[in-house]
């Protein structure tokens, strides 16, 4: 049951993840356009964007330890090419997803730490294109080959 809930979280999580990362990229590219003074808001969508990623890497990390997949896949060690998606999952999301996190996790603070309006839309603009990248590569989209889930789960 908890099981279930957690998958169903997860699932859904995952567009806020998204959308709160590319609301940051908007705000770190608009910014270097527009040449602005990094506000209260640059700060807050980036903040906001960090704590979603880590709240969905908590709820990853309960997935990891009770799901079946990855009992299963810790158990027979099937390989990529007898069923990809145990593999996928015990090996590739965690792996993709958690650099990611870390990443969007570094880049953020040290923005905060910078004093520069520029460097501080830079380094944001850096870590979380990257970041974004590994995300959308790691999602199991219901179009992947490795492992595909649905868009959304109830
Ligand atoms: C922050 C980025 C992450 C995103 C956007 C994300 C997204 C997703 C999505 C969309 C699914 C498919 C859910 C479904 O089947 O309905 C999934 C499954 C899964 N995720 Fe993540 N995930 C993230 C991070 C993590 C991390 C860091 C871990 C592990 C520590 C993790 C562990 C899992 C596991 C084990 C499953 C498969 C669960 C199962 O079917 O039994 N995820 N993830």
């Amino acid at each position: 049951m908890l099981y279930q809930i957690a998958l169903v979280i997860h699932n859904a999580l995952r567009w806020l993840v998204l959308f709160s990362l590319l609301g940051t990229l908007v705000s770190a590219f608009s910014g270097l356009i527009n040449r602005r003074f990094y506000t209260k808001a640059d700060q807050i969508i980036r903040v906001m964007a960090t704590s979603i990623a880590h709240t969905q890497l908590l709820i990853g990390f309960y997935l990891y330890a009770i799901s079946p997949i990855i009992r299963y896949y810790w158990r027979e060690k099937p390989s990529f090419a007898e069923a990809a998606a145990f593999p996928f999952f015990a090996l590739i999301h965690i792996s993709l997803m958690l650099t990611a996190v870390v990443l969007m996790t570094i880049g953020s603070s040290k923005a905060k730490r910078q004093t520069d309006a520029r460097q501080q839309f830079k380094t944001t603009a850096l870590y979380f294109t990257i970041g974004l990248v590994l995300i959308l590569a790691a999602i199991p989209w219901p179009f992947s080959p490795l492992a595909a889930r649905p868009w959304v789960r109830w």
